[in-house]
């Protein structure tokens, strides 16, 4: 069963590699992730004009699945040969891991490949009050073991629909992803790139906004963003990423 399950995951992974955001590279990779039940999720990779910035393909599926409340991670299976950074982002998500050319697995046999983890959630009728309370469902899946400061999101639009992010910490800190960057990767790989609107939640900081790092992500990704802020203890606070992020580095010296 092994053998054809990773057979399946490099094919799928091969299927989803051209939904990339690879301007700057041209560099289309995908990985799958799968888990213990055979259910699976792609993630692609989402170049930004600060290159490291750069979310992993790897990351990508990891921070998505994660997001969606699944941690029983059994294998991911990549496009292109993985790589030690990526096989130390895994190493605490994925027990006992061996790593074979562009295949991370535990040494269990693997489940037959099934059907597609969905992480699209459909509410065509949202207003504050109901995205704000998405948000904070969405930063129940937090994985914030170094901080315990839990943030959630959810990112899309009422015609095509929602993704979720959460924050996503390692041992090693620069190997983690904040919700907002978490939802755009989701947002790429499942193609909702005409996104209109994102609600945060960070109930632990009553001033929290987008750190540095998300705002040069969300302005490439989508400048006129709708960002619904929730807080501890105020009123929804409603901005852009243009607002937060005025004169920013736009790459346009950049792209292949
Ligand atoms: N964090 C976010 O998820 N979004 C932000 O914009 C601010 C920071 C997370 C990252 C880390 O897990 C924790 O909050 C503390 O920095």
């Amino acid at each position: 069963m092994s053998l054809k399950t990773v057979a399946t995951l490099r094919a799928l992974a091969v299927e989803y590699a051209p939904r990339s955001y690879a301007p700057y590279s041209t560099n289309q990779v995908a990985c799958i992730a799968l888990f213990s039940d055979g259910a699976y999720v792609p993630g692609v990779r989402v170049e930004n004009a600060s290159f490291p910035l750069l979310i992993s393909a790897t990351l990508n599926a990891l921070t998505t699945g994660l997001a969606e409340g699944r941690k029983d991670f059994v294998a991911f299976v990549s496009s292109r040969p993985i790589t030690h950074v990526e096989r130390d982002l895994i190493e605490p998500f994925l027990t006992n891991a061996s790593v074979d050319h562009d295949v991370a697995r535990t040494e269990q046999p693997l489940p037959a490949v099934g059907e597609i983890l969905d992480p699209v959630h459909h509410f065509p009728d949202l207003d504050h009050r109901t995205g704000v309370g998405e948000a904070r469902k969405a930063a129940a899946a937090a994985w914030v073991p170094e901080s315990n400061f839990p943030v959630g999101c959810i990112l899309g639009s009422p015609e095509r629909g929602y993704v979720r992010g959460v924050n996503v910490e390692h041992p090693d800190w620069n190997l983690g992803l904040c919700a907002e960057r978490n939802a755009v990767g989701t947002a790429v790989t499942f193609g909702l790139d005409e996104a209109t609107r994102m609600y945060i939640s960070c109930l632990k900081d009553p001033t929290g906004t987008p750190c540095g790092a998300c705002r040069q992500v969300l302005v490439e990704f989508e400048s006129t963003l709708e960002l619904v802020m929730d807080r501890a203890g105020h009123p929804p606070e409603e901005t852009t990423p243009t607002m937060l992020l005025p004169y920013s580095f736009d790459g346009g010296a950049l792209a292949k």
